[in-house]
């Protein structure tokens, strides 16, 4: 059973070493723990454009929808070195920490996970792993981070890419990790 998300978000919006504004922790979280459920009410389509220079803060997601984030969620920058990612459970998504995350400290996720598309852009998060030159779409990354990362696709992004998934779980199969 899903835990029962905060009634209000436990984090912060404020200025960021990685760009702009990010969004901080205002508590500790546990690994798995709920940090805020995501509002995508906000759907952009031909009736409801995203506002000039709001189109960094919209989200891509199933068949085309795009959604433009509200505040605290879009202030979410990304990371090579995640400390969270997103999850959905009864039709709403979850930001989730992938480990203990501490007070104060920059909630994250990889803007690649569950992401497609064909834009390259340059990564500041700053993380030791840092990969720098971004490409967008999810089966563009390095090998090893689609094995590390593919448990925590969504099941959205899993049935809309199965074919790509289904290649992918061939060659992991047939190139073990390397210790
Ligand atoms: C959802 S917004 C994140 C909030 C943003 N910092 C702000 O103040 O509006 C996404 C945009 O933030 C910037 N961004 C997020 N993570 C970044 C990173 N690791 N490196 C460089 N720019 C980043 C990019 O311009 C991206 O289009
Ligand atoms: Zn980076």
């Amino acid at each position: 059973m899903t835990p029962p998300a905060p009634a209000r978000p436990a984090v912060l919006v404020a200025p960021s070493a990685i760009n702009g504004l990010g969004v901080f922790a205002a508590a500790a979280f546990s690994a798995g723990g709920i940090i805020l459920p995501l509002d995508d009410s906000r759907v952009v389509d031909a009736q409801h454009p995203v506002p000039p220079g709001e189109e960094h803060h919209c989200d891509y997601l199933e068949a085309g929808r795009v959604v433009w984030m509200p505040s605290p969620e879009c202030y979410i920058n990304h990371s090579c070195d995640p400390n969270t990612f997103v999850r959905t459970t009864a039709g709403v998504r979850y930001v989730i920490a992938l480990r203990p995350i501490a007070a104060a400290e920059e909630i994250t996720y990889d803007y690649c996970i569950n992401s497609s598309g064909d834009v390259v852009w340059q990564c500041h998060c700053g993380a030791a792993r840092c990969r720098r030159a971004i490409h967008s779409d999810f089966f563009h990354l390095p090998l090893d981070l689609q094995r590390e990362y593919l448990p925590l696709l969504d099941h959205w992004f899993r049935k809309e890419r199965a074919s790509d998934l289904a290649r992918l779980e061939a060659t992991l199969a047939a190139h073990p990790p390397q210790y």
